[in-house]
Order: C-alpha cells, then sequence, then structure tokens
C-alpha cells in the first residue's frame, strides 16, 4: 500500500501519558533505565515525561515536521470540533468524554512544552515507519508503538512485515498495543505478522492492565529474552 505523506489537517494531537505506556506497555523500572524509542509517538508527553526523569528516549512520528505552533493551532480545533460533538451527548457520556479529553490535552501540552527543545537534541525525529531509519542495528534495548500498528490494519500486511523487521534491526525487542483494529475486531494481520516473526523471534501476546475505552488487555511482544 502507499501511504500518502502527513498533512496538519490529519493530526489528532491526542497524546497518551507515562502512566499510561507503563501500563500499556508492562514497563517496569528496569525497562524504564533502558534506552527506549517510541514509533508513532505523536503528542504523548512520555518522550518529555522521561527526560526530566533522566531518561533516555527518542521519539519517531511524521508529526515532528510541523512546528510547535502548527500542532498547537491544531489541537485548538480539534478541541472545538469535540466540543460540538460532545453537546449532543448524554450528560454522563459528556462528562466521560471531557475527563479522558483533558488527560489526553494535558499530555499534548506537556510534550508541547518540551517538542522545539527535543527537536534540537534529537529525541523527536520527522520520520516515518516502515523507516529505514539512520539508526545502527540494536541501537535501542525496547522499541515501543502505541495506537499505530496492529490498529489501522487497513495499512497491510507487507507494511507491517517492513516496518516491524525495521524495528527489530534497530532494537533489541519491540511491544506493539493494541492487538485489536479500529472496529474493536482482532486486527487482521496478528497472525500472520506472528507467524512471520516466529520463526526468528521470541514473539508473545501478553496480558496488561490497560484496556480503556475498547482497546483490549492485549499487547505483542517481539524479541528481547535471552
Ligand atoms: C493515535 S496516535 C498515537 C500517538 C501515541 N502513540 C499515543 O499513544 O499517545 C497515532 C500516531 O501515528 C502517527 N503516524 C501516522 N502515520 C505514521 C507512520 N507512517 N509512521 C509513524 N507514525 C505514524 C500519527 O502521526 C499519530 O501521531
Amino acid at each position: 500500500m502507499m501511504i500518502e505523506p502527513i498533512k496538519l489537517n490529519d493530526v489528532y494531537p491526542w497524546g497518551h501519558n507515562l502512566a499510561e505506556y507503563k501500563a500499556i506497555f508492562n514497563l517496569d523500572d528496569m525497562d524504564l533505565r533502558r534506552p527506549l524509542v517510541g514509533f508513532a509517538d505523536g503528542t504523548s508527553s512520555v518522550n518529555s515525561e522521561l527526560t526530566q526523569l533522566g531518561r533516555k528516549m527518542v521519539s519517531v512520528d511524521p508529526i515532528y515536521q510541523f512546528t510547535k505552533q502548527d500542532i498547537d493551532r491544531r489541537l485548538n480545533d480539534v478541541m472545538a470540533q469535540s466540543e460540538q460533538y460532545w453537546r449532543g451527548l448524554p450528560e454522563d457520556h459528556r462528562q466521560q468524554a471531557i475527563a479522558i479529553a483533558g488527560s489526553r490535552v494535558k499530555a499534548t501540552k506537556t510534550f508541547l512544552v518540551d517538542f522545539e527543545l527535543g527537536k534540537q537534541q534529537g529525541r523527536y525525529l520527522p520520520t516515518a515507519l516502515p523507516g529505514p531509519f539512520a539508526f545502527p542495528d540494536n541501537t535501542f534495548s525496547i522499541g515501543l508503538c502505541a495506537h499505530f500498528l496492529l490498529l489501522y490494519d487497513y495499512y497491510g500486511l507487507a507494511f507491517h512485515i517492513q516496518a516491524i523487521t525495521e524495528m527489530l534491526r534497530i532494537c533489541n525487542e519491540i511491544r506493539i498495543y493494541p492487538t485489536l483494529n479500529l472496529h474493536g475486531q482482532k486486527s487482521f494481520v496478528l497472525d500472520d505478522v506472528v507467524n512471520h516473526f516466529s520463526s526468528n523471534y521470541r514473539v508473545h501476546l501478553e496480558t496488561v492492565e490497560y484496556g480503556f475505552q475498547g482497546m483490549g488487555e492485549e499487547m505483542l511482544r517481539i524479541g528481547g529474552g535471552d
């Protein structure tokens, strides 16, 4: 499948935070002390939060080609659209949607404060999967990919195999969440991805304590171990 270059109007600045990534990926303190890379990290605040803790993370996402002002403006547009949508919801759903959005906006604002400095420091790279990436083999211990691979299964199996092969070249292991697609069904590419990489890597489907908003409680872990 041909991947179109990303446009500003395609950007949804709705980020997750470090506490959520820890739950999503079963990350423990030892994991967080290792060099990490986040693929499709978007406006998540994880890189910013880990940097403040003195840890090392690089984030990769095509939206990092845009400026802080571009992404901030887009955040305001998306907020305005969402507020219009929330008005039509029953009260309890509206309150729930507002609370979730509050957390996503907070993460995005934390990201935005850090973005320009992080870009200068090479922590936010404006590159897209499937790569290739300008890193030597095994640069990172763990590669994380939240809410992109497997979820957008319409990108197809060839895209997934190419992307994951490149991720495994630069990472000792990778973790992908969720294993469901946008319709809440098992990702159509999951079985073929598992079969493809099982011949050369340890591949596990692992339970996680996240399972938020119908995204399921399972992540895919490839590589790592002995
Ligand atoms: C739903 S967001 C998830 C953001 C972040 N991982 C999180 O959980 O908060 C999906 C992200 O995938 C990014 N994306 C889209 N196409 C991509 C590609 N080809 N390579 C890497 N990231 C891509 C988008 O820019 C967006 O930031």
